[in-house]
């Protein structure tokens, strides 16, 4: 995979969006289609389960369910999934188009498609919410759509002294560790999450799970993040490339094993709906293994900076976000409100949001993304006036949203360099539009679960 050119029509974009205030963030839909469709095609037959830290947005959530090759929805907290499992509240707050701003531009298109995004939502994080569990337990139907995930006889503990004995049964998903262990352990590439990690204790856990008649075991969930989320060809950086392409072939190898060892085990003592892996990253690999029946995928769909650092596939950049020109500090240098808008994990200048359009323009190295304030350097600048607006890329896919209260959709074209210049220097000016005729559609969409 080279440094192929893919399209965003900012100019389409300017037009869509031209009544609104920035900050706002904006989905282009022909772009988050395409990386849809993509991921099917990578998942090879394997139903994918969206994501929906990655996406944060319910309308698109449901867009992507409804498209073949979609079903279930990987929850991160239990507030969001009995917001998706459930009926949708009454919106009366801003709606389609200002995102972040805080002013209402009339109810959005979600506003009047209330019912469940989904029947089927996992809940991917141990939950510790005493009211989100009461409420689940004493729903039928929301106890029957939403499944809680547990690694361990403590969490188990812990849900059984909130939701008490009688009720409907609580559905629970096994979280199994996949991450890689070299030299012992000391070497620990992936992440640190379950400590459920052998057939042994996997099946010692179920067995846990079997002796309490409150608790149902319906499915074991083994997320490679070491696999799925780190880039096998990240730009200017060879020898890395060439190290997390070996990490992985020896991970997927000792995964492929363990994690059929595991399932066998689990499934002597429990019924399992579903046995889910994979991200984004890891589709066409985690999709071979006979023992995994589903698979998880959510930033592919937006497609974040951090995803154009892997060879196995090539989405379109299909969200970004705009920031208004408020001040000149000096010639070739503009300031746009806010900026901060970093990526979590591992510090990083990867986690940084990046200038995407007019070309031409770079963060400072001793300002970087400022809480309040952006200064831009670069070529692009001085063709830039106050009120202007600034196309940033985020290095994450649904975190975006975190600054966002309702997010625009739209469609597309004019070409970006697939990997963004970090600085002003190497970009390379174009202004191409193909389809300069194509509208923009808006849609209102809630980011985020009502408090
Ligand atoms: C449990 C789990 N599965 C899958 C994923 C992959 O999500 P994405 O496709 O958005 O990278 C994640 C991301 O962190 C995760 O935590």
């Amino acid at each position: 995979m080279g440094d192929a050119e893919v399209t965003v029509d900012f100019a389409a974009l300017e037009r869509a969006t031209a009544a609104l205030d920035p900050p706002f963030a904006v989905v282009d839909l022909a772009g988050f289609r395409a990386n849809a469709g993509d991921l099917v095609r990578r998942a090879g037959g394997k139903p994918i389960r969206v994501a929906s830290k990655s996406v944060r947005c319910r309308e698109l959530t449901r867009e992507v369910l409804a498209m073949p090759g979609y079903a279930g929805i990987l929850a991160y907290t239990l507030g969001e999934a009995l917001w998706l499992a459930g009926e949708e509240p009454a919106v009366d707050g801003p709606a389609a188009g200002v995102a972040g701003s805080g002013e209402s531009a009339g109810r959005g298109e979600s506003a009047g498609r209330g019912g469940a995004v989904s029947e089927d939502v996992v809940v991917a994080y141990p939950v510790a919410d005493r009211g989100a569990l009461r409420r689940l337990a004493g729903d039928e139907r929301l106890a029957a759509r939403v499944t809680l995930m547990i690694d361990s006889v403590e969490q188990l503990d812990h849900m059984a002294g909130v939701v008490g004995e009688g009720g409907p049964p609580i559905r629970v998903c096994l979280d199994v560790d996949a991450s890689l262990r070299l030299l012992g352990g000391r070497v620990h590439p992936g992440a640190r999450r379950s400590p459920v990690r052998t057939p042994a204790q996997a099946r010692a856990l179920a067995e846990a799970v079997s002796g309490r008649p409150r608790f149902r075991l319906v499915g074991i969930m083994s997320y490679e993040a070491q696999i799925a989320g780190v880039g096998d060809d990240p730009p200017g950086a060879r020898l890395r490339g060439l190290g997390v392409r070996a990490m992985r072939r020896v991970s997927i190898r000792e995964l492929r094993e363990r994690r059929a060892a595991v399932v066998a085990a689990v499934r002597e003592v429990a019924d399992l709906e579903f046995v889910n892996g994979a991200g984004t990253g890891s589709l066409e690999l985690t999709t071979a293994e006979d023992a995994v029946t589903e698979l998880t995928a959510g930033s592919g769909l937006y497609q974040p900076m951090l995803f154009d650092a892997y060879r196995s596939f090539q989405g379109s950049p299909a969200a970004v976000f705009a920031l208004p020109v408020v001040r000149r500090p000096g010639p070739g240098m503009v300031t746009v409100h806010g900026g901060g808008w970093v990526a979590s994990g591992a510090a990083g200048a990867d986690r940084l949001p990046v200038p995407v359009w007019p070309l031409g323009l770079a963060l400072m190295p001793m300002e970087g993304a400022g809480e309040v304030q952006t200064p831009l350097a670069g070529p692009g600048a001085d063709r830039l006036r106050v009120g202007d607006r600034v196309w940033f890329r985020h290095a994450k896919a649904g975190e975006l949203c975190e600054h966002t209260s309702t997010t625009c959709t739209s469609s597309r074209t004019t070409r970006l360099p697939r990997r963004c210049p970090r600085t002003a220097a190497k970009a390379t000016p174009s202004s191409e539009t193909r389809h300069p005729s194509r509208s923009a559609a808006r849609s209102g969409c809630a980011a985020s679960p009502p408090s």
